[in-house]
């Protein structure tokens, strides 16, 4: 599984299909709704630890990490507990402190990059000079993050990182790339470890395809 391209993570190929459901443990509502694993758990969890790895080698002081939910929320709970084992360069834990952003976007007609967001005003305020790092699941055209961080930045953080657990390769991306990335994935619609199908599939631990039967049945 998985090529390497030399890109700090992991890249699956377009052909590469992942695991037959037969070898996985499936909810029984879901096993006519996803066509195969992707991404097994395990290899979600090990991922997540690398990450943390390399953001605290990245990070000098207190962090304000920020889940962007709904979909963020199993890889935000996961990452931070990770995070707290972790040291800096100079062998300190990292003080952090711990925000949910609830983030939509509106695509009057696909992607105009315009999003709300959940903070109110004073919330907004409140990041001024915080290094921030936002926690998202999966980036996949990346409008919907490019508009978040030119609204982010109009309050002034000291700094903004990214870490998304997915990156998308698809022709519809505007070109973002976040810095730090679990797994890069083809173009296919991907549920499980809190990612939806229109709210379904958040309580599967295993990434995997959504099948036809799926989207017909939850559309
Ligand atoms: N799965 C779930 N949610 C998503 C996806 C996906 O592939 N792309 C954008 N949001
Ligand atoms: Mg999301």
């Amino acid at each position: 599984m998985a090529s390497d391209q030399n890109k700090n993570w992991i890249v699956i190929g377009d052909e590469e299909p992942g695991f037959s459901l037969r070898h996985f443990v499936i909810p029984s509502h879901y096993k006519d709704d996803v066509e195969r694993v992707l991404i097994p758990h395990g290899m979600i969890m090990d991922r997540v630890e690398k990450l943390a790895h390399e953001i605290a080698a990245d990070t000098e002081g207190p962090l304000t990490v920020c889940c962007i939910l709904k979909g963020g929320h199993a890889f935000f709970a996961d990452l931070v507990n990770r995070l707290k084992k972790c040291t800096n360069a100079a062998g300190q834990n990292l003080p952090m402190q711990l925000d949910f952003i609830k983030v939509k976007s509106y695509e009057g007609d696909k992607s105009s990059g315009n999003v709300t967001i959940s903070y109110t005003e004073q919330e907004l305020h409140d990041l001024k000079g915080k290094h921030l790092l936002l926690v998202e699941d999966i980036i996949d055209t990346g409008a919907t993050m490019t508009a978040l961080l030119a609204k982010l930045a109009e309050y002034q953080p000291a700094s903004v990182r990214v870490v998304s657990l997915f990156l998308k390769r698809t022709p519809k991306s505007v070109g973002y790339i976040p810095d730090y990335v679990g797994v890069e994935i083809p173009d296919q619609f991907i549920v499980g470890y809190c990612l939806d199908y229109n709210e379904i599939f958040r309580d599967l631990d295993h990434v995997c395809v959504i099948s036809e039967t799926g989207k017909q049945k939850y559309a």
